[in-house]
């Protein structure tokens, strides 16, 4: 296994980038608040259109329970970044497993003390600080139940790392479409828990005093502990929501194809709804168990909204687009609500979209609709459409088209890369 600094960029997997709708938008936020025992002066930047002092540029913010790592102190603490305990990979490079001592100051022997993820920045270069530098801003400001937590960091020479508490299940990505003995499908109740932690993730960051929108919400960026709570992580496209009379803030287009919202798009203009847009093609793909963009499905079922739409608002039809490893074991009308749900998020117009808050509340009651189907005693084999939950279905349909090398910790990182922060 070689390291993950020298890899090519696969383009379709590169954040989408536009160019910049011009208005400025003033905004003051209590994170602007400047403090830094570091030089990070030259990292502003002029290329998102917002203030430059919101909390992704300028200088690091103080937080009391953010920790500064010395690299030697990452490099002890993840054997030299060894490339079998990468966890994952990102735009922003891989995520090595590491262990700190019990105090959590400094790096221990491996096995032993407090484990921990450390993200590496895969170049040498500066490109990638200021995505580091956000998430070192907001995801240091913030402890809740549903973010991941920020433990550390270092900044160092060209050396940018991230250092956050351990999520033993990895992301949900990995579990809605990797196959294999170590990715068992989730259980209808484990899908729709984590539906709802990651909910009250984003609703927490859209009701804080200063909004905060990820821009990047997706199944990479949900990560999960040993009891599938869901925490979501990659803050480094995360921006300031508008405030004042704003009613959107003006950037650069960047996020993942298939989740960022249409009218984001188009206009460069970003609002809390942008994030609801995409945790409605996340919630579409926990239901289905497809994912937003495939290209390994035939034309017409490619890109995962479309072809769903039609099914998601009809009581009779919803059964069409519920994932097969399911084997039908959902309660019907759970799967039609939580699909409503999703559909809602999915508004063309970004203000008929949902609150989080709302997506919470009716997310939260589908648990006490548990009524499942009696299971049927053989597996029908047949219609590979007809995911109907009364029957079982073959799981080869979805085998044939989900697998994906993508985040597999045993995989060279040198060989491919994911660059879809
Ligand atoms: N705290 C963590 N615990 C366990 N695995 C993690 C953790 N953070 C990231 N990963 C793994 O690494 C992948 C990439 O992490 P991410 O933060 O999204 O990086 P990037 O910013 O480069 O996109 C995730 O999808 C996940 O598989
Ligand atoms: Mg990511």
């Amino acid at each position: 296994m070689g390291n993950c600094w020298e890899k090519p960029v696969k383009e379709e997997e590169v954040l989408v980038k536009f160019s910049a709708p011009s208005s400025e938008v003033p905004k003051s936020s209590s994170r602007d608040v400047k403090s830094s025992s570091t030089s990070t002066q030259t990292m502003s930047s002029a290329s998102d259109s917002v203030s430059s002092e919101n909390a992704s540029e300028g200088q690091i913010l103080p937080y009391a329970n953010i920790r500064v790592f010395t690299f030697n102190e990452l490099r002890s603490a993840t054997r030299n970044f060894r490339p079998d305990s990468v966890l994952g990979e990102g735009g922003f490079g891989c995520v090595f497993k590491g262990w700190l001592d019990d105090s959590g100051l400094m790096g221990s022997k491996s096995g032993s003390g407090m484990v921990v993820a450390v993200k590496k920045m895969n170049n040498e270069g500066l490109q990638g600080h200021k995505e580091w530098l956000a998430e070192v801003n907001f995801l240091g400001q913030f402890q809740h139940s549903n973010l991941v937590r920020l433990l550390g960091y270092c900044f160092e020479d060209n050396h940018r790392l991230l250092v956050y508490e351990y999520m033993s299940k990895g992301s949900l990505e990995n579990h809605l479409f990797r196959r294999g003995s170590t990715h068992q499908p989730l259980t209808w109740s484990i899908r729709v828990k984590v539906a709802l932690g990651a909910a009250k993730g984003l609703a927490f960051l859209h009701n804080a005093s200063s909004p905060v929108i990820l821009r990047d919400f997706k199944t990479s960026n949900i990560l999960l502990d040993s009891n599938y709570n869901a925490k979501l992580s990659d803050f480094g496209l995360a921006k300031d929501g508008p405030t004042g009379d704003h009613t959107h803030v003006s950037t650069r287009v960047m996020g993942t194809f298939g989740y960022a919202a249409p009218e984001y798009v188009s206009t460069g203009h970003l609002t809390v709804k942008s994030d609801v847009y995409g945790f409605g093609v996340v919630l579409l793909e926990i239901l289905s168990g497809r994912r937003a963009l495939d290209k390994n499905r035939p034309t017409g079922e490619q890109n995962l909204v479309d072809w769903a739409k039609p099914y998601m608002g009809d009581k009779r039809k919803v059964f069409r687009i519920m994932d097969n490893r399911l084997d039908g074991q959902y309660p019907m009308k759970a799967a039609w609500v939580a699909a409503t749900v999703a559909l809602h998020c999915l508004s063309l117009d970004a203000k008929n979209r949902p609150h989080m808050n709302s997506v919470v509340e009716t997310l939260g009651k589908l648990h006490d609709i548990s009524e499942l189907p009696r299971p049927r005693p053989q597996k029908v084999v047949g219609n590979l459409n007809d995911n109907r939950p009364q029957m079982k279905c073959n799981s080869v349909n979805n085998q044939s088209y989900g697998h994906s090398s993508e985040n597999d910790p045993h995989k060279d990182c040198s060989k491919s890369a994911r660059n879809s922060r």
